[in-house]
């Protein structure tokens, strides 16, 4: 048994990163999953979802096949969110269901990803013996070996808190057909005083370049239209290598497969170069779409934060973003209720988003994370008046979220079109600058980049029609 340890997962050493091209190994398993499903759920952010698609490539290579019906799975995975109090709920919820199911039938039941990582959480559900395997965010490529042990072993809790290596060889199966996600790097060091993040990831490991440049060639081959290159700070990439490879450098040569759209999240406004600009102003396929969290307007609340810009230095960021890439959407993240914050703080917060118009933001009530330095600030904002701030908040984002959309009515974009829409008879994509669009079509537009001209506008989402006149 190995639980998880929130003061090894902090330490960072300067020890080398190991590239692993053969660490996942399934020769001996490739019968376990003969006759039986799993069902994988996933919480939380991309990064979650995309590693949700190697386990599940993971567990077919072993002959499993997917389920989505929980009544037919023999393997329930349930792949966790740390971030915040809300996403333990979800899942917390969750593990009660499948809790009265395993009373019933005989389940394995797999508890793995960031939650996994918390020592104090593990701790606790390690203890009620009714969870099969607990294994954390680095080691989910041993899951055959895990399941196959369950013969001899009734429990299996393995969780690394280490800094973390780059396993190459990993299976997937995508969830799309014809947008992708492609890690650039995982695990992160800004340790921003609020985040779990680099404690339950580990440290900023790169891939190397080819790596990713050979997957991005290869999906291209294999007609998907978009890579979102994925990373806690995608412009960090390469600052673990010290050879000056970065970031900029790397955008470029993936623009250079020629694969139609490239995206790429999160940016951290810290480490955003004017080389980064120059590319994406240059190259077509690199996506007019940047996501900037800003988190607070308060100078003081940032520096708390330990988010190690100013809003002056953010304010600059932006102004050259817009004035170098045409029709360039910018959303952010913002945390309201951040421990000391005050109303003179979050006024300044809206005064920000009047000044930056976002086109959507993802706000949240700061909540309390394990072993981070906020946890232990001090905290006397009532939840009421938390909640009051995001409501005004949110009401602020909406009003421009709508005034950007009503920008693009009765024009014409070109949107990759992605699958069904939840909208009768109609089919959703992406404009390039990332706004969803409804589009009344048929089935055959799906998976092909189409002009659509933009016929009615609403605050998340625009209707539109295909123009190829
Ligand atoms: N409380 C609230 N929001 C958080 N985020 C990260 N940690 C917390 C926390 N402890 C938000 C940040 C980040 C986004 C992914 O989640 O805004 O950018
Ligand atoms: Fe968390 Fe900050 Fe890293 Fe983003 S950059 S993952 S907010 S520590």
């Amino acid at each position: 048994m190995n639980l998880p340890n929130m003061a090894d997962a902090k330490r960072r050493t300067k020890k080398e990163i190991k590239i692993l091209y053969d660490d996942y190994n399934s020769d001996e398993y490739s019968e376990l999953g003969k006759d039986k499903k799993y069902l994988i759920l996933t919480y939380g952010c991309q990064m979650n979802v995309h590693d949700s698609e190697n386990i599940a490539g993971i567990m077919e290579d072993v002959g499993y096949t997917r389920t989505e019906d929980m009544d037919e799975a023999n393997v329930i995975i349930v792949n966790t969110c740390a971030i915040r109090e809300n996403a333990h709920n979800k899942a917390e919820g969750m593990l009660g269901r499948i809790k009265h199911l395993k009373e019933t039938k005989d389940i394995t039941v797999i508890f793995c990803g960031c939650m996994a990582q918390e020592e104090k959480l593990v701790n606790k559900i390690v203890k009620n013996k009714w969870i099969d395997i607990i294994c954390g965010t680095h080691n989910y490529h041993k899951i055959p070996e895990y399941i196959a042990k369950l013969n001899k072993e009734k429990n299996i809790c393995e969780v690394y808190s280490m800094e973390g290596d780059v396993i190459e060889n990993l299976p997937v199966t995508r969830d799309s057909l014809y947008t992708a996600w492609v890690n650039i790097q995982y695990g992160c060091d800004k340790f921003c005083t609020y985040c779990i993040v680099p404690y339950t990831r580990g440290k900023q490991r790169s891939r190397l370049s080819e790596d990713i440049i050979n997957e991005v060639r290869e999906l291209y081959n294999n007609g998907y239209s978009e890579v979102t290159l994925l990373g806690q700070n995608v412009n960090a990439y390469g600052k673990d290598f010290d050879n000056g490879y970065d970031f900029a450098t790397l955008l470029g040569e993936v623009s250079q497969t020629g694969i139609p759209r490239i995206r790429f999240v999160t940016s951290h406004p810290w480490d955003f170069t004017d080389k980064m600009i120059e590319v994406i102003s240059k190259c077509d396929n690199i996506m007019p779409y940047i996501h900037l969290p800003i988190q607070s307007g308060s100078d003081r609340i940032l520096k708390l934060m330990g988010r190690k810009y100013t809003i002056k230095e953010y304010l600059e960021l932006v102004k050259k973003i817009r004035d170098h890439i045409p029709n360039v959407s910018i959303t952010t993240d913002i945390i309201v209720g951040f421990p000391g914050e005050t109303e003179e703080d979050f006024e300044m917060t809206l005064d920000i988003v009047n000044k930056v118009k976002y086109d959507l933001a993802y706000t949240f009530i700061y909540s309390p994370r394990e072993s981070t330095p906020a946890a232990s600030m001090k905290d006397d904002t009532p939840l009421s008046v938390k909640k009051g701030r995001l409501a005004r908040l949110n009401e602020l984002i909406n009003k421009y979220a709508l005034e950007s959309n009503q920008k693009m009515l009765n024009n014409t974009y070109n949107v990759l079109l992605i699958g069904e829409s939840d909208k009768k008879n109609k089919f959703m994509g992406y404009t390039e600058n990332m706004k969803l669009v409804n589009v009344k079509c048929d089935e055959s537009y799906v998976g092909k980049i189409v002009p659509v001209k933009i016929t009615d506008v609403k605050t998340w989402s625009l209707d539109g029609e295909i123009n190829d006149r």
